[in-house]
């Protein structure tokens, strides 16, 4: 076993022996760029520690691993596309610093990438790893397709709000983990509870990042402070407001929904001031604290001792707790 500063270690490693063909260097200089721009790792280490979680060395699933983390990085790359972001880990996104159309084919070629690293995985799990990441990717392409069409939107639930970021975030955080437990042959029960697991911590840190997208720090959160509230997200932050707000609040949210000509500073400014009146910040938190618990519920039925499941509850806490 090994314990997460040494599966970070393993995972840098790994990280930096991915290599790439040298031209044409726009294909290829972007993939280095964004992934040299770091970021949490965090789903790369759920899949070690899934495997280690079951009783297996971390190094059987370190391919899974980097497929999982090339993958997360491509759905970044097309992700700012869509979302019209100027900022990525501090840096300019690769659509802005190249193009969009390099972005898209950057991305796509991503996408190849983290299927070679599959290829790598031991054949006896072959199949199942790849049904479970094929049902991964297309969740998140679902749910992305869902978070464009709800910008336009204007009845979007609260229920429709959280299968679309199940979708576009939480399959993958259940999907890492779930690889990291086929590969320790651990059994489909227990393969099936962690990814509910992740399902449920999936949800909460989308919620996270929501939050964070209207209140982190700009300095450490590496994006665009607002992004959210220019492009009209159906977060749950905006959904809960026009849930709660009186009608004079509900008319100021749905004018500047409307507006098509503004000034960015001005909406996020208006739009910060209705959700901070309405606590929605709270609202949000509490609303996590539910998709934790029932995740630690499914935690709970996992057949291995509670020693085991220290790593992945203490990577999880940190998560709850993370400020970009
Ligand atoms: C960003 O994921 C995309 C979301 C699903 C919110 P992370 O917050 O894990 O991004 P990095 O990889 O650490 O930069
Ligand atoms: C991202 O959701 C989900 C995927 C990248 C699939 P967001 O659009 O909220 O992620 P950030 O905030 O840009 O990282
Ligand atoms: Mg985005
Ligand atoms: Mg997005
Ligand atoms: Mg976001």
């Amino acid at each position: 076993m090994h314990n997460t500063v040494e599966l970070q270690q393993i995972l840098e490693t790994a990280i930096q022996n991915l290599k790439y063909p040298e031209s044409p260097k726009q294909l290829y200089e972007p993939i280095t760029y964004i992934i040299n721009l770091g970021g949490k790792r965090i789903r790369p280490l759920l899949v070690l520690m899934a495997t280690e979680l079951f009783g297996e060395d971390a190094n059987k699933s370190i391919h899974a691993a980097m497929a999982v983390e090339v993958f997360h990085n491509f759905t970044l790359v097309h992700d700012d596309i869509m979302d019209n972001a100027p900022l990525r880990r501090g840096q300019a996104t690769v659509h802005e610093k190249w193009s969009t159309n390099v972005a898209i084919l950057s991305g796509d070629v991503m996408m190849v990438e983290a299927n070679k690293n599959l290829a790598k995985v031991n054949p006896i799990f072959l199949k199942d790893v790849l049904d479970t990441f094929n049902a991964t990717a297309q969740g998140v392409c679902e749910g992305q397709t869902l978070d464009m069409e709800f910008e336009t939107r204007d009845d979007v639930t609260i229920e429709e709000y959280i299968n679309m970021i199940r979708l576009k975030t939480a399959v993958l955080l259940g999907g890492a983990l779930k690889l990291g437990a086929i590969i320790a042959n651990a059994s489909k029960q227990d393969a099936d509870l962690i990814y509910n697991f992740g399902e449920n911590i999936g949800i909460a840190f989308q919620l996270q990042d929501d939050i964070l997208d209207v209140y982190a720090d700009p300095d450490k959160f590496g994006k665009q402070v607002g992004g959210d509230i220019i492009a009209n997200k159906k977060t749950f932050l905006l959904l809960k407001a026009l849930e709660l707000a009186d009608n004079n609040n509900s008319n100021t949210l749905q004018d500047w929904i409307s507006k098509e000509n503004f000034d960015s500073r001005e909406k996020i400014e208006a739009v910060t001031n209705i959700y901070n009146s309405l606590d929605i910040p709270n609202v949000a938190k509490q609303a996590m604290e539910g998709y934790l618990s029932k995740a630690l519920s499914y935690m709970e039925q996992i057949s291995v001792a509670d020693k085991q499941k220290e790593a992945i509850m203490s990577l999880t806490m940190s998560l709850m707790a993370r400020q970009y």
